[in-house]
């Protein structure tokens, strides 16, 4: 069965998980969306495929304009670590990043704890994922994750996770 919602805000605007159909213009909405790491569209099209049940994807018409992946924590079932979330980037300021990541939480009802990593100087994905805080009254903890020189052998800014508890 295909589990689909349609944005509160824009009811042109179609939710749902991705399959491997979407892999391909997935890579191509991560090109655009710096300063997301574009990963092999191998990757996204593992993601659509084998961690589709957490990852969301947002079409208007057949277009892909917004993609979230994520996976549960393998250490904490309870938790999901969303790794990127892209925008097409005439469709931000809307809280649409919010809506999918919104879909993930309904589609997983176990699910008590958001990761994500966010790099020092992104304000706008450290906006949105305050407001899910404030939304949820949730509890927000940061601390490094990966780190420029040690990790990243400087060719990376730092990762810093965030660890957002408490959300139901
Ligand atoms: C970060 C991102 C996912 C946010 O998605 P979104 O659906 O636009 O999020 P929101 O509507 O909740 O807005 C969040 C913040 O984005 C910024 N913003 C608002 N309108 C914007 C626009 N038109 N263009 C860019 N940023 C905008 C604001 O700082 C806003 O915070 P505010 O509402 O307190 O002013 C999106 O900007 C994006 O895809 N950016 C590029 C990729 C990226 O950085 N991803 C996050 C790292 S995983």
């Amino acid at each position: 069965m295909t589990i689909e919602v349609y944005s509160k805000k824009d009811s042109k605007i179609k939710i749902t998980f991705p399959t491997k159909k979407n892999g391909s213009a997935v890579a191509k909405l991560i090109q655009c969306c710096p300063p997301l790491d574009l990963n092999s569209t191998y990757h996204y099209l593992i993601q659509s495929h084998y961690f589709n049940q957490t990852c969301s994807v947002a079409f208007e018409g057949e277009k892909v304009i917004a993609f979230v992946s994520g996976f549960i924590n393998p250490a904490n079932k309870n938790c999901l670590f969303i790794w990127q979330v892209a925008i097409d980037e005439s469709y931000r300021g809307k809280g649409l990043g919010i809506e999918l990541i919104e879909f993930l939480l309904d589609q997983n009802k176990d699910v008590n704890t958001i990761e994500t990593s966010i790099t020092k100087n992104n304000i706008a994905s450290r906006r949105m994922f305050q407001k899910i805080v404030k939304k949820y009254e949730a509890t927000m903890y940061e601390e490094i994750l990966f780190d420029k020189y040690e990790d990243f052998s400087n060719e990376h800014e730092s990762e810093i996770l965030v660890t957002i508890s408490q959300i139901k």
